[in-house]
């Protein structure tokens, strides 16, 4: 039986990671979280020396590149490099998360032979599972048949402000400033690139949640979902 998928793309910060997690809870289906294969591989970038910036380089990279994932009893979805946890793959589901490392995922995420590399990995999760897969270019390239494709976004001013409550609880001085120009930046790179571009899907579904609370955001998705899943 083919398993269902939804796709849900767009900028960072316009809240699809969390939407996809309760969307994925709800409907018991797997979550897949993109991003993170593309911090991993960033991570590894930068732990090996290598500029992510240096196509060349990070390319030279790839034949010896190993990036596993699975489900801990948490069920979080653990990234490990250089093989399974039991090969004696490091997990580095937490060290992907620096800004450091969001920086240097979406500079090798720009680099084609980078995104060719990881495409199987993803489309393998959808075969073998119901799926919501979040991510950049979910809708256009990496699952174009996806039963639900969704377009998340919201107003940079809004995604900045999102971002900058988050690190205000962890305890950062960020200045709103400063996360809104960085915001700005990751948009205009992820959009800018010439490889699988952030874009809408013909057929994805617009949701803005600007201005909308969690659960507002939620509701409007899941109901688009379960219309079009039905
Ligand atoms: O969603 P995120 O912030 O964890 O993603 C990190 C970077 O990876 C982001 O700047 C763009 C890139 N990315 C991508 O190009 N394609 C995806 N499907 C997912 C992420």
């Amino acid at each position: 039986m083919k398993h269902k998928s939804i796709a849900i793309d767009g900028p960072s910060g316009a809240g699809k990671s969390t939407m996809a997690k309760r969307i994925a809870k709800e409907l018991g289906y797997i979550y897949v979280d993109t991003g993170a294969i593309y911090r991993t591989l960033g991570l590894f970038a930068l732990s090996g020396g290598v500029s992510p910036s240096d196509a060349e380089g990070v390319k030279a990279l790839l034949p010896r590149t190993v990036i596993c994932m699975n489900y801990g009893d948490d069920g979080l979805q653990h990234m490990y490099l250089g093989g399974e946890p039991k090969q004696g793959g490091k997990d580095v589901t937490a060290a992907i998360r620096t800004q450091e490392v969001s920086d240097a995922a979406s500079k090798v995420s720009a680099i084609p032979a980078v995104r060719a590399f990881l495409l199987e990995m993803q489309r393998d999760m959808a075969e073998n599972h119901d799926v919501v897969m979040d991510g950049r270019d979910i809708g256009t390239v990496v699952l174009p048949g996806a039963d639900v494709k969704i377009f998340l976004t919201a107003t940079p001013e809004d995604r900045a402000r999102r971002r900058y409550l988050e690190l205000l609880e962890r305890g950062s001085g960020e200045a709103y400033e400063n996360v809104l120009r960085e915001v700005m930046e990751r948009d205009a790179r992820d959009s800018g690139r010439a490889a699988a571009p952030l874009k809408q899907a013909e057929d994805a579904v617009l949701v803005d949640t600007s201005g909308k609370s969690l659960e507002e955001s939620f509701q409007a998705l899941l109901k688009i979902i379960r219309e079009r899943i039905a």
